[in-house]
């Protein structure tokens, strides 16, 4: 077996904060393998990005301390090497880009400086050299005109083109890997799908692994080789993809994927959701961190924290349930999704037949949480008629189908103001933090309007 690329091996990582030390991560294990995509999803707050920055050391610089644990790049053990030394590692090994862009650019230097500063600063090209290289990468991540982007400052750009722009920064010394924390979520759904493509392209064409933080399902059910769900500083499910999707073992990535619309769903299907909210990393509760709001808790759970135990096809999962008979198979188990009424459900049949045939994966792929479907009562959302059988799209293609799916979701979806119709809303219960669409986003519920022109 391939040895990773990335190894945090049982990484805890702590705060000092003014109600005491804080575990913001408790015996983290995960692996990035060579040439994959291994997307780390879970709630806001459970500690992804803080577990993408431990990995580049770079936790450090917000007075978070590596107490325990290893981090390997390749064959090295690069936790206890000084920052100093880290500077050989990161850009170079392995670069990270992050979901605000203009955190990575100085806006009083122009994309160009900043660019030909990078490719430098590894000493292996001259200025002439650094220039060209610059350009060529700003084209080859699609930024039309690239010599005279290249004379632009950061805020000159539009938002996906800055985003492009901080791709380059990234390859510009062909990394082996690629740690990409929430890239697409402040962008809109279609420069979102062309980013998520251009890092597809990329990492066949670099040979990189990523590693991609999303909270968007949809998003790791078209890039990820294998998911790792976060849950309060602790991974707590871990699996090839495609076995994820189709039978999640652990209560929560459950209750995540029942939560998340999906083609195939009944129309007028109120999706569940996970009630509660993360715990306080303060005073996590004891035994199982998601007892409390676990609809399968047995006693044992509140007394003993179920260790990440290995399971069938390189699967790890930290549940004491994890493989009881009779635990819930459908990537929804444990968590119901409720159909309408009867005569609705009925007229669903034939939408049912027609995307049975997909793969669970691809199910959550062609469906993303913008595109989920007409308002229900507050807290529920409705999704509406299925795209009957996507089109079977290998990897890296689902980008596309996704695209097919929301027009055919968007002309399917009655308009506010007809019979049954209502505002379109999207809605992930608790997966995001911040949405495209800024504007109308009802804070609290986490729900926005799709902007009808958008949608029709
Ligand atoms: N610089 C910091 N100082 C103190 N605590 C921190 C710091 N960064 C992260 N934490 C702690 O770690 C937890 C996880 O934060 P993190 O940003 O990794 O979450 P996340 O999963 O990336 O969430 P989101 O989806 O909202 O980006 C926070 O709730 C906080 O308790
Ligand atoms: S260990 Fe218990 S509480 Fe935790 S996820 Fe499994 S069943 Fe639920
Ligand atoms: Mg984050």
């Amino acid at each position: 077996m391939a040895k990773p690329l990335l190894e945090l091996e049982r990484i805890t990582v702590d705060f000092l904060k003014e109600e005491g030390p804080v575990t913001a991560l408790s015996e983290l294990s995960l692996q990035v393998f060579p040439g994959e995509t291994l997307c780390l999803v879970g709630e806001s707050g459970s500690g992804k990005t803080l577990a993408s920055k431990t990995a580049m050391r770079l936790v450090e610089y917000e007075n978070g301390r590596i107490s325990r644990g290893n981090i390997w790049l390749g064959e090295q053990d690069i936790s206890t090497w000084s920052q100093e030394r880290m500077r050989t590692v990161r850009g170079r090994r392995a670069a990270m880009i992050f979901q605000e862009p203009m955190s990575a650019f100085d806006p009083v230097f122009t994309v160009g400086q900043q660019l030909v500063e990078a490719i430098l600063q590894h000493g292996e090209k001259t200025a002439k050299e650094a220039w060209r290289h610059a350009v060529h990468l700003l084209g080859r991540v699609g930024i039309p005109e690239p010599e005279l982007r290249m004379k632009m400052y950061p805020g000159e750009l539009s938002g996906g083109m800055l985003q492009r722009a901080m791709i380059a920064m990234a390859l510009s010394c062909s990394p082996e890997l690629l740690i990409a924390d929430e890239p697409t979520t402040a962008l809109d759904v279609t420069v979102q799908a062309q980013i998520l493509h251009l890092l597809q392209e990329l990492k066949e064409e670099y040979g990189m692994a990523i590693l991609l933080v999303t909270h968007d399902l949809g998003v790791a059910a078209e890039m990820a080789d294998r998911v790792a769900v976060m849950y309060a500083g602790r991974i707590v499910e871990e699996a090839p993809a495609a076995e994820l999707f189709e039978r999640p073992l652990h209560p929560y990535t459950r209750g995540l994927l029942a939560s998340v619309a999906r083609a195939g769903l009944p129309r007028g299907t109120r999706l569940p959701s996970i009630e509660g909210s993360i715990p306080s990393l303060t005073a996590p509760p004891a035994g199982c961190r998601f007892h409390p709001r676990c609809p399968q808790a047995v006693p044992q759970c509140t007394q003993s924290e179920p260790p990440l135990a290995g399971y069938e096809g390189g699967r790890r999962a930290a549940c004491w349930l994890a493989e009881e008979p009779g635990n819930p198979e459908s990537p929804g188990g444990g968590w119901q999704a409720e159909a309408e009424s009867p005569a609705q459900r009925s007229g669903d049949d034939a939408d049912r037949r027609g995307s049975r045939r997909l793969e669970p994966a691809a199910a959550f792929a062609g469906v993303r949480h913008h595109d989920a479907g007409t308002a229900g009562e507050p807290g529920t959302a409705r999704v509406p008629q299925p795209a009957a059988g996507l089109p079977d799209a290998g990897h890296g293609t689902r980008v596309f189908a996704k695209e097919a799916a929301i027009r055919s979701l968007s002309a399917a979806a009655p308009a506010a103001g007809e019979p049954g119709g209502s505002p379109l809303l999207f809605e992930v219960r608790g997966l995001c933090k911040a949405y495209p669409f800024g504007a109308a986003c009802c804070g609290g519920r986490r729900a926005g309007f799709l902007p009808s022109t958008a949608s029709r």
